[in-house]
């Protein structure tokens, strides 16, 4: 179709210019008349062939730029073809989307027209607004002209006063909240007092129970106290008769203990013994515990043996005549353990020394005296030894 549009314009267009060079008055043909050529009439021949011959190659030059751009314009054609393929589909897209867009658009415009009446109603609103928002101003304008007069100060005046009323009911209602609180705490506290009145009378009633519990219990276990004493009483009296059996038995033994325990006191041997002999005591006047055997002996010998452990009481006295410095050693084991002093000073003149002396002897020890020099002792009563055993 863009072919033929293309030769519809360059045809009228070859034509015309053919009929313009037809037409221009100014290259009228010369008139057929039978006069010869002049050289005017040359001239003009002449630049007509000139100037057709010009025209000629004019047009075969434009010709020539019309095939090229005839050429050209296939080729775009043809391209414009192919791609106005593809922009038909593009715009039948592109249509698509148009259509949508138009119902979106009429849907828009439907809101729109709504939206037009809610604004038309806001204006209305505003208005109204509007008219009240003056009222309002007038009246904040004239109550500001009250500002300057009597009543407004009465008014601030009554303000202000209803400022410190509602400080004090503020500060009344604290007092009372807290009185309220007070009260609560009071009540708390009373229904506590209550409640321990209550457990306290309930426990009271329960030690009173308990204590008539206790007071049968106590008449009971006051019973059960005088069996008990008299029980008591019993073993008591068993356990003192037992100890005192007992005491008796022990008083018993120990008496035939104590008879046990050697005893015995003996006399001296009358004579005038020499320097280191025995002083003999043959008579044995008191005899405890000690065998006879060994009293014989402490005669015959003047040693006697220890037959048992324990601490003895030794005590003596013996008489003397002999004058000057005269003196016995008491021997045990060999060793002296006690002198015994005389000194009778004249002719006729006796003196008897004593001697008492604890010792504790082990079984088997030998005790003996010995005058330092010679000397007499008197015997029987005058001179005797005594040994007591205190302890086993
Ligand atoms: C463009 O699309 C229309 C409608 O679908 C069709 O009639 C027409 O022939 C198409 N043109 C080309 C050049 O494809
Ligand atoms: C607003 O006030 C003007 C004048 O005071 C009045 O004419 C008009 O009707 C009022 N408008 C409304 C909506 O009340
Ligand atoms: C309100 O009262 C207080 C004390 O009663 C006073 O100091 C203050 O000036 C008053 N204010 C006005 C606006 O009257
Ligand atoms: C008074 O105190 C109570 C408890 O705090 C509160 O609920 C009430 O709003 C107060 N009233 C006033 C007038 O302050
Ligand atoms: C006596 O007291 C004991 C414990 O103290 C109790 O077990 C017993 O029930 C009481 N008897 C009476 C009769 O209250
Ligand atoms: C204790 O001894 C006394 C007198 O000998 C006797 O009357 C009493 O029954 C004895 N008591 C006991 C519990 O043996
Ligand atoms: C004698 O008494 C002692 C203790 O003093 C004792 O050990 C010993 O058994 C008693 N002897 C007799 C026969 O009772
Ligand atoms: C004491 O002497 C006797 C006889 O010599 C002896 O049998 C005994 O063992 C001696 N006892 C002690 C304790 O020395």
């Amino acid at each position: 179709m863009g072919f033929s549009w293309v030769f519809a314009v360059i045809i009228p267009y070859v034509f015309l210019v053919c009929d313009g060079f037809l037409l221009d008055d100014r290259n009228k043909p010369a008139t057929t008349s039978r006069s010869l050529l002049t050289d005017e009439n040359y001239n003009a021949l002449f630049n007509l062939i000139v100037h057709e011959r010009q025209s000629r190659a004019k047009l075969e030059q434009q010709l020539a730029r019309i095939e090229r751009e005839l050429t050209a314009t296939q080729q775009g054609v043809t391209d414009i073809y192919h791609t106005s393929t593809d922009n038909n589909n593009t715009l039948e897209n592109q249509a698509k989307i148009w259509n949508e867009i138009r119902s979106e658009c009429n849907h828009l415009n439907t809101e729109n027209d709504l939206l037009k009446l809610k604004v038309d109603s806001i204006e209305k609103k505003h208005t109204v607004l509007e008219n009240y928002t003056k009222v309002l101003e007038h009246e904040v304008a004239s109550l500001q002209q009250l500002k300057g007069v009597k009543d407004l100060q009465t008014v601030m005046n009554v303000r202000n006063e209803t400022k410190v009323l509602r400080e004090e009911l503020k500060l009344t209602n604290n007092s009372l909240n807290s009185l309220r609180s007070e009260a609560e705490a009071r009540k708390q506290d009373f229904v506590a007092l209550l409640n321990k009145a209550d457990s306290t009378e309930r426990n009271l009633e329960i030690t009173v129970k308990a204590l008539h519990n206790n007071m049968n219990n106590v008449s009971e276990t006051q019973h059960q106290t005088k069996l008990e004493i008299k029980r008591m009483e019993n073993d008591m009296q068993m356990y003192q008769n037992r100890t005192f059996k007992n005491l008796q038995e022990n008083l018993g033994l120990e008496i035939h203990n104590m008879s046990n325990r050697a005893a015995f006191t003996a006399c001296a041997k009358d004579q005038t013994y020499s320097t280191a002999t025995s002083i003999l005591f043959p008579d044995v006047q008191t005899r405890f515990g000690v065998s006879n055997s060994a009293l014989s002996v402490f005669g015959g010998s003047g040693k006697y043996t220890c037959g048992e452990d324990g601490l003895y009481l030794i005590s003596g006295f013996f008489m003397t005549d002999a004058t000057g410095y005269v003196y016995l050693n008491f021997y045990k084991n060999s060793i002296i353990f006690e002198r015994i002093y005389f000194s009778v000073t004249t002719g006729h003149s006796y003196q008897t020394s004593t001697t008492v002396i604890l010792q504790y002897l082990n079984k088997n020890d030998t005790l003996h005296l010995q005058p330092y020099s010679t000397m007499r002792v008197f015997g029987s009563s005058y001179s005797c030894i005594s040994f007591l055993q205190l302890t086993n």
